[in-house]
């Protein structure tokens, strides 16, 4: 079977990748622009699609540009470098326009961009195996080597050198699985998850990368803090906020002030704030209305950031329960003005459906970070109708966007 395809790409599917057609079949190939013809190399033959890795541009779009980066193409991260951010935008909201008309929404999305196209992410997960550190080739579980990434914020994207050098240095291949860099204003820790427990001695690399940087080592969930800073400081609406390496945090720090500020404004009376991360979305509401806020989240280090940003603020109208929203929601008997679900990229349960609809708020805020799942749950929700959508840019330059949509119990 001839393995290189040529095809008009007509379409965008899913995560910006072009739509083509031949043999009868549907062809999807990365990081192509309606209107060009290319030819692609098949990595994946099903019955009714091909998978494709783009080969050649055989006619060009005027809107190609030069990516920045030269890991784009291979590295798997970002889907969007060779065209210009605004295309970007136009491509996402139409994506999410066809997403959200499958649960009859036909209103306008309001589409929020990054102030940053590049250096805006305050967090990266890198690889470690096979003589590599860096990130997943596109497809494939394989490490594409990387010695920096573009969309990173400067603390993260300067350390990733040293950070390889070291482990290559130290010969750490089979002992380090992954590392991930966290920054938050001008400080970055670097945790490295270890699959045993190692005395690895860092003080090396820490002389290098400074006192801007700290080191944890974790295993089995389990944080250790070896040495230079210890927490990451911000302040967020005027809250005073300390971030340790696990918990999670939204990665674009301008694109998430924009958003918690929507939600904020949706917020009504008594709020319930499910899959609550690490409470600072719960902090801003506790602040900013006089009534009762009740979040809850299932991670153990999350929690007791929310519990330590509810004292140093002195947030009494803020009670953070640490359990499965699926449980913690059934077994609550209190009444809610509204509720606000934030749930990872597998969306809400069928139980957790059921508790929303079993719940009498009639305002209901739902953030996702996959339309896939969130057009599925909306369907087992349907008692509940979107008043108004967002597109937040959260990842600009990959296949990502975050989702905001306000719903209203008729
Ligand atoms: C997308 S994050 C949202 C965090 C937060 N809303 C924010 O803006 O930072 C999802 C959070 O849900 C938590 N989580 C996942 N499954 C959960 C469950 N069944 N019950 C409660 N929390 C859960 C995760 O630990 C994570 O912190």
């Amino acid at each position: 079977m001839n393995k290189i395809k040529e095809t008009t790409i007509i379409d965008y599917g899913y995560d910006g990748e072009g739509v083509g057609r031949v043999d009868g079949k549907v062809c999807f190939v990365p990081f192509t622009i309606k209107g060009e013809d290319v030819t692609f190399e098949v990595t994946k033959n099903k019955k009714s699609f091909y998978q494709g890795r783009l080969k050649e541009v055989l006619k060009g779009s005027d809107l190609r540009i030069k990516p920045p980066c030269k890991y784009f193409g291979r590295c798997g991260g970002c889907r969007y470098q060779h065209l210009p951010y605004d295309e970007e935008l136009k491509i996402k909201a139409e994506l999410l326009k066809r997403q959200l008309g499958k649960v009859g929404f036909e209103g306008d999305i309001e589409v929020v961009p990054t102030e940053l196209e590049y250096q805006y992410r305050n967090k990266i997960k890198l690889f470690v195996g096979e003589g590599k550190v860096g990130l997943k080739y596109l497809a494939s579980n394989k490490i594409c080597d990387v010695k920096e990434c573009k969309i990173c914020e400067d603390l993260i994207c300067e350390a990733i050198k040293y950070i390889s050098n070291f482990v290559k240095g130290n010969d750490l291949y089979k002992k380090i699985v992954n590392i991930i860099l966290r920054q938050e204003g001008d400080g970055c820790l670097v945790n490295f998850i270890v699959n045993d427990y190692y005395e690895i001695n860092y003080q090396g690399l820490q002389l290098l990368l400074g006192e801007k940087y700290g080191i944890y080592q974790t295993y089995q969930n389990i944080s250790r803090h070896i040495c230079g800073k210890e927490f990451l400081e911000a302040s967020e609406f005027g809250l005073n906020c300390k971030y340790s390496p696990q918990s999670f945090h939204q990665v674009n720090g301008n694109v998430c002030q924009k958003m918690y500020s929507e939600v904020l404004g949706y917020v009504r009376g008594k709020t319930l704030n499910c899959y609550s991360g690490n409470g600072v979305l719960s902090g801003i509401i506790a602040k900013g209305i006089n009534d009762k806020v009740v979040g809850i989240e299932i991670g153990k280090a999350e929690h007791q950031e929310a519990e330590r940003l509810k004292e140093e603020n002195k947030l009494y109208n803020l009670v953070n329960i640490n359990g499965d929203c699926d449980e913690v929601v059934k077994n609550n008997k209190e009444k809610f003005n509204t509720i606000i679900v934030d749930p990872p990229r597998n969306g809400l349960s069928e139980v957790m459906c059921e508790n929303l609809l079993n719940k009498s708020a009639q305002r209901l805020i739902y953030i996702s970070c996959n339309s896939a799942t969130l057009v599925r749950d909306l369907g087992r929700i349907k008692a509940y109708k979107i008043k108004k959508a967002y597109l937040f840019d959260m990842f600009a330059r990959t296949g990502e966007y975050e989702v905001m949509v306000f719903l209203k119990k008729d």
